[in-house]
């Protein structure tokens, strides 16, 4: 029998929320058009699935969201301004950001949960794995986020989420796993087998305090198990309960990330990404550290 495609060409980015938590900021622009130094939030998304090897980017997108579509949307009229006016360079940061990737869009007209906003892309992703990236997450490490799950699953054939321990208080923030490392596994203790997932429990309720971080690459399989998943937590379709769908299945891996995960749909964690990103910046940085030092914290 013919083995199901596993290279992993395909990326969800569910971009409908609302984006409440950063009013008024957000009254006339999308949350993922807010800027950390010098990019809008969702292009560091977008960078990070063209680091991984994705070919197609699926936007999940609602009401007022045309910014990003507008960002990704070749510009020839800038272009040629930049070019005109001895801008090479700009003219080249303008014309990369979209630069080899199929872009398509789809609409989530009612906001029923992120399951069913991965649900919306269905037809775009067709019967292949796909990732998912949480726009408003900021992950950097060593290696592209999504590309160390779409190694795992182009391995193991099943899903894979990344997920990190959290603090007792925030738990209730975040899907939470039940998992144990996978036996003789080539990533050690890194890899873990999920045998169960609650999204946003009490710490009480818990089943660890390892949080999902926000990406995810899934089999087409989840289509099915989402179209009659019923509302959970919050009266929303949630993408955990799919999950955990597969992992009755035998069918989901978490991974530990070792890199840094900035929540910027949150304004502290905000905050943070500005900050340490700043001072990662090659021009910008060795100004902006001297400029900390002065203050008077
Ligand atoms: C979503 C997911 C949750 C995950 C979180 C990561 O929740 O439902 O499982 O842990 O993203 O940021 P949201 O933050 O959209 O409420």
């Amino acid at each position: 029998m013919a083995q199901k495609a596993r290279k992993v060409r395909k990326a969800v980015l569910p971009v409908a929320g609302l984006g409440t938590r950063f009013l008024p900021a957000t009254k006339a622009i999308p949350k993922e058009m807010l800027t950390v130094v010098d990019k809008p939030l969702i292009q560091y998304a977008v960078e990070e699935c063209i680091a991984s090897g994705i070919e197609h980017i699926i936007f999940v997108t609602g009401r007022r969201k045309s910014a990003i579509e507008d960002h990704f949307d070749f510009a020839p009229e800038l272009e040629h301004f930049l070019e005109e006016r001895g801008k090479p360079e700009q003219a080249k940061l303008v014309r990369e950001i979209s630069q080899g990737l199929q872009f398509s869009y789809t609409r989530q007209s009612e906001a029923l949960g992120l399951g069913h906003a991965v649900l919306c892309a269905a037809e775009l992703v067709g019967d292949e794995p796909f990732a998912v990236l949480l726009g408003d997450v900021i992950m950097e490490g060593a290696v592209p986020a999504t590309k160390e799950l779409v190694e795992i699953y182009e391995a193991t054939g099943s899903g894979a989420i990344h997920v990190e321990r959290v603090p007792r208080e925030r738990v209730h923030l975040y899907g939470i796993v039940d998992a144990k490392p996978m036996n003789e596994s080539k990533w050690g203790e890194k890899v873990l087998t999920i045998h169960g997932l609650v999204e946003k429990p009490s710490a009480e309720k818990a089943p660890s305090n390892l949080g999902v971080t926000g990406r995810y690459v899934l089999p087409p399989e989840i289509f099915d198990y989402l179209e009659t998943t019923k509302p959970g937590t919050g009266g929303e379709i949630q993408l955990t309960d799919g999950l955990c769908r597969l992992a009755e299945a035998g069918k989901m891996l978490a991974c530990v990330y070792e890199g840094r995960t900035y929540d910027a749909g949150d304004k502290l964690g905000f905050l943070q990404a500005t900050v340490e990103i700043g001072l990662k910046d090659k021009k910008l940085g060795p100004r902006f550290r001297e400029y900390l030092r002065q203050q008077k914290f």
